[in-house]
């Protein structure tokens, strides 16, 4: 596009906003974000956005609803102050584990927060490692869905692994960790689980050769983390040499990150598309950043030029 371009952000993830800022030598957009006294969410674009191609920077992370709402109101202030192309990047993009119905008289949520995001008025969506691929088409514009594989896989390239086995911790985490397993040259193994209840899980079985060797577990995200510690488990009961993982949403709900540091998995690594509290932070948990990636891309956007240089 011609012109400028301008950057605003919510307030799920204002250090990754203004790091992305710092990769771009733009400042960060002026914006009230608060909340009037009723609770209501309350939004004001505090300079000209007349004709500019503006991005949008907000993680649909906790309290989720709550950034939820900053984002369609920010949109629809910006759409309302004629900014001529508007690109939602949502680091994380939530409510997209609940992207399917698995029992009757159940939402799709994924699909009805991408209505209201269009809805409101965005133009494009930039996003990273959508919990189901299939989320980018329950958007009609253009989706621009990014990896943080090529930087974590960096990260596990620098540790010099020797005999390494990436583990998908589930069927359906097969895709990603395979190409994580392409990218470091190891062998893969896949963990088959059932999830009896909301946010519980269980082993079925796995299948692949782990004895003796360095398990990476690759996963989107880390909620709750049962998944995670009960992979790590298995892995050492079936003699796995030592266990790391890596996911690119670090959601650590509740005490997830004490679990964490009291289970047999060595580190993982984690990127700040979603905020780490210092209380959420320990030894064991590392934290990459995706900012250069995002500002790399948003660039790109905004000259109109290919965004496939970024997936290598
Ligand atoms: C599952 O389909 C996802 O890829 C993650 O494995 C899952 O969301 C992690 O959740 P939790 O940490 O609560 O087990």
């Amino acid at each position: 596009m011609e012109g400028q371009f301008q950057i605003f952000s919510g307030n799920s993830n204002l250090a990754l906003a203004n790091e992305i800022c710092q990769n771009l030598n733009v400042p960060l957009g002026r914006a009230l974000v608060g909340q009037f006294k009723n609770g209501e969410t309350r939004v004001r674009i505090e300079e000209n956005v007349r004709g500019s191609d503006v991005f949008l920077i907000q993680s649909i992370c906790a309290p989720v609803n709550h950034h939820l709402m900053e984002l369609l109101l920010m949109i629809d202030a910006l759409r309302r102050a004629s900014a001529s192309r508007i690109t939602a990047v949502m680091p994380y993009y939530g409510y997209a584990k609940q992207e399917k119905k698995t029992a009757g008289r159940e939402p799709i949520s994924a699909k009805l927060v991408s209505n209201l995001i269009t809805t409101a008025g965005v133009n494009r969506v930039l996003t990273l490692d959508l919990h189901a691929a299939a989320i980018e088409g329950f958007f009609d514009i253009p989706v621009d869905h990014l990896r943080a594989a090529p930087i974590l896989a960096e990260r596990f390239k620098q540790m010099n692994p020797m005999n390494m086995v990436v583990v998908s911790p589930d069927t359906g985490g097969v895709n990603r960790a395979n190409d994580f397993r392409e990218r470091m040259g190891a062998s893969l193994a896949i963990i088959a689980k059932q999830r009896p209840q909301p946010d519980v899980s269980e082993i079925l079985e796995m299948v692949g050769e782990v004895k003796d060797k360095m398990a990476v577990i690759v996963d989107d995200m880390i909620s709750t983390g049962g998944t995670l510690i009960e992979a790590a488990d298995l892995l050492m009961e079936r003699g796995a040499k030592e266990v790391y993982a890596c996911a690119t949403h670090a959601i650590l709900a509740g005490n997830s990150a004490e679990l964490i540091r009291n289970s047999v998995v060595k580190k993982v690594v984690v990127t700040n598309t979603i905020p780490v509290s210092a209380e959420q932070c320990n030894e064991k948990i590392e934290v990459l950043t995706v900012a250069p990636l995002l500002a790399e891309a948003i660039q790109r956007i905004h000259k109109d030029l290919s965004l496939s240089t970024l997936f290598v």
